[in-house]
């Protein structure tokens, strides 16, 4: 595991997005796992900086090649998790977030962009047909990840199994309280979740994740340096042959 710390969450978002560029550029990124969450939201404003060279000198600082808009468009992307029983056309759902925020900003061809169907009739049938969508596209080859203050990973909570695929959760008190800003109160969170398991994503060829300020140093603390147990899910990454965890000073305090 590689830990990146850098000044602040700009410095994060180029960095992420000079990394994905030159994925993109030598043709080593065709499936890319999103988050939603704040943390990952630089690294896409700073790669659609850089679509076709409209970022400075349409090349990022030490040469990261520019993002052109066909690797893009031919993007497939998957994203982590999903509340159950939000429509997608509800703006605190996550198809809604990812829509916003990824696929409208980068510009990805809708009809390759997948989010967990939380409102699925059949929950079990939604979330085995997201397991096989992935392994139809050839899995991940990048997943973006944030960390929540409970540890967790999409919406791994604490005790999620490591081994787990997708499946429906129940949101931790914490989380619920946590999310409750995107909801007119935090009895309109909702309590259950459909979220990829931490064997999903562990399944990805590289993990890059991101997390910034003080309100997160404690988690990062427990998953870098922590023994590694389902009570932490994010310690799992310390088992992944390709992860990078990028931090500022904050997020590193207690390293
Ligand atoms: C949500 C998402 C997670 C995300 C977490 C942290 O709970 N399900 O995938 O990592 O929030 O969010 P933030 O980045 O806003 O702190």
């Amino acid at each position: 595991m590689q830990i990146i710390i850098l000044p602040d969450a700009q410095a994060i978002g180029e960095w992420a997005a000079d990394h994905i560029a030159r994925r993109l550029a030598a043709g080593r990124l065709q499936v890319l796992g999103v988050a939603t969450g704040s943390s990952p939201l630089p690294a896409y404003d700073a790669l659609a900086r850089r679509i076709d060279g409209t970022g400075a000198e349409g090349s990022a600082e030490g040469g990261a090649p520019a993002v052109s808009r066909e690797a893009l468009e031919t993007l497939t992307a998957f994203a982590l998790d999903e509340y159950v029983g939000i429509e997608p056309d509800r703006p605190e759902s996550y198809h809604a977030v990812i829509r916003e925020e990824v696929t409208e900003k980068l510009g990805l061809d809708p009809s390759r962009v997948h989010v967990p169907e939380g409102a699925a009739e059949d929950l079990e049938a939604a979330c085995r047909h997201y397991e096989q969508l992935i392994a139809d596209a050839g899995g991940v080859d990048l997943q973006i990840l944030g960390i929540g203050a409970t540890g967790h990973l999409g919406f791994n909570e604490p005790s999620s199994s490591f081994s787990s695929r997708t499946r429906v959760k129940t949101l931790a008190p914490q989380t619920r309280r946590d999310n409750a800003r995107f909801f007119s109160s935090e009895d309109e969170v909702p309590l259950h979740c459909v979220t990829q398991g931490l064997g999903t994503i562990m399944d990805a060829g590289e993990l890059l994740l991101i997390a910034y300020g003080e309100h997160k140093a404690e988690a990062v603390a427990r998953a870098v340096e922590g023994p590694l147990t389902s009570m932490c899910p994010a310690s799992i990454i310390q088992w992944h042959h390709d992860a990078v965890v990028l931090l500022d000073e904050a997020a590193a305090s207690k390293l």
